[in-house]
């Protein structure tokens, strides 16, 4: 039963405010939860509540902090806290707009979040297990964001994230082991070449590279010396975060940071098809703009029996725009971030319609993040299989990896890693 909930404004990893929400139980237990932003955000995402006022540039969240404590706590206080639909709802109902801008969705997700800790505590069982069920056992591949570009460095590179996905490892602490070998290769091999490696919000190095191609080179360079066979024991995925490079969200994009210049989508689909045959990519995600529902299509039919094709932006996590996207076959999977739609029961909601559509589903922290571990737990509930959450380096991201090897111990031998 839920006794006081009390919010706090904190910082996220870049030094903005961001919530987070305290939940107290009847029986003594006590947690909290923190969640993180996005800079490369999706036009329908549900909406951050700022305050728009002088404080920290107007990015303050004091009143999204107050909803919660006198609008929500209100009307919730009393409810038993694995009622976590019930709860999800009511907030909603409170809100009352399909964006969650009355209360905001960060105001709303800290509470959801919580509410599931602090159920998942006062049972005495781990989050992933009371979220999951007991047969939660699934350790997602760790995509590591290790080459940044677009929105989240500043650099030459437009593609925002070169990931390795180590789905060659027996378990996810050898596959952890693999790729923070190959991050430290890397920055060898970048300071080596003269370049920057200093690194982007995800920690992943932001190098100049002379060209887009380039940024992808290093990476394979950087798998084999460390001793690891591209494409068998890790291959790479690429968020190409299009809309980042679409000025007006269309099918028309612009090279802006390498200065490659203006292309179609049928120019990244070559470029992509060219990309495909020479480097071991397995997986992509948003290699078109939101509005460029076509190009997406077309992508995804050129390369979707072959690789991954993840839409982020263009389905925010949104059942109606996942369903759209099946329907006409935009992708064949959906990257799952909970603060885009604003609850843990709607973040569940579209994870099971693309299990029932037979696509996968791609779950992700943001490039703002806390040192909140929740989406490492809510990654092995979901069975999904993979996940994406930063480089080797950063504590918040570090911190979600951290929480990933002691599930693993966990559930000691029991455990599966499987890439699919
Ligand atoms: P964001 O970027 O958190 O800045 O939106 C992550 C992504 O595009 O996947
Ligand atoms: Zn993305």
């Amino acid at each position: 039963i839920i006794k006081n909930i009390e919010s706090l404004e904190v910082l996220d990893s870049r030094g903005n405010p961001t919530v987070r929400t305290y939940v107290e139980l009847e029986d003594g237990t006590k947690t909290f939860s923190t969640v993180p932003s996005g800079a490369s955000t999706g036009m329908n995402e549900a909406v951050e509540l700022r305050d728009n006022e002088e404080r920290y540039g107007g990015k303050g969240v004091k009143s999204a902090c107050m909803n919660v404590e006198n609008i929500i706590a209100k009307e919730i206080k009393g409810m038993n806290s694995t009622k976590q639909m019930e709860i999800d709802s009511i907030m909603n109902e409170l809100d009352g707009t399909e964006s969650k801008s009355n209360l905001g969705a960060n105001a709303i997700l800290s509470v959801s979040m919580a509410v599931a800790k602090a159920s998942a505590l006062s049972l005495g069982i781990p989050l992933f297990q009371y979220l999951g069920g007991s047969n939660a056992c699934r350790i997602p591949v760790p995509c590591m964001n290790i080459l940044n570009g677009g929105e989240h460095a500043d650099n030459s590179v437009d593609f925002q994230e070169f990931m390795l996905v180590p789905l060659g490892a027996p378990c996810f602490a050898e596959g952890l082991r693999y790729v923070a070998e190959i991050f430290h290769t890397l920055k060898a091999i970048l300071k080596d070449k003269g370049l920057a490696t200093s690194v982007g919000d995800e920690g992943g190095f932001a190098p100049n590279c002379s060209s887009n191609e380039e940024a992808i080179e290093f990476i394979v360079m950087a798998i084999e010396k460390a001793g690891y066979k591209p494409g068998i024991d890790v291959s790479i995925a690429v968020d190409s975060a299009a809309n980042s490079f679409s000025p007006n969200l269309d099918n028309h994009y612009n090279m802006i940071w390498s200065g490659a210049g203006e292309m179609s989508s049928d120019d990244l689909i070559d470029l992509s098809s060219s990309w495909l045959d020479k480097y071991p990519i397995v997986l992509w995600e948003d290699p078109m703009s939101e509005g460029d529902w076509d190009g997406f299509s077309r992508f995804t039919q050129k390369f979707g029996d072959k690789i991954e094709v993840v839409g982020d932006d263009i389905f925010v996590t949104n059942t109606k725009f996942i369903k759209k996207g099946i329907e006409l076959g935009t992708a064949n999977s959906a990257l799952i971030k909970l603060n885009q739609i604003g609850t843990v029961s709607e973040t569940i909601q579209a994870v099971r319609l693309c299990r029932e559509a037979g696509w996968r589903y791609f779950l992700s922290h943001r490039s703002g993040e806390t040192e909140d571990t929740f989406l490492s737990d809510f990654a092995v509930a979901m069975d999904g299989g993979h996940l994406k959450t930063g480089s080797a380096c950063r504590g918040e991201r570090i911190a979600k990896y951290n929480r990933l090897l002691e599930i693993e111990r966990i559930l000691a031998g029991k455990s599966e890693y499987r890439w699919k």
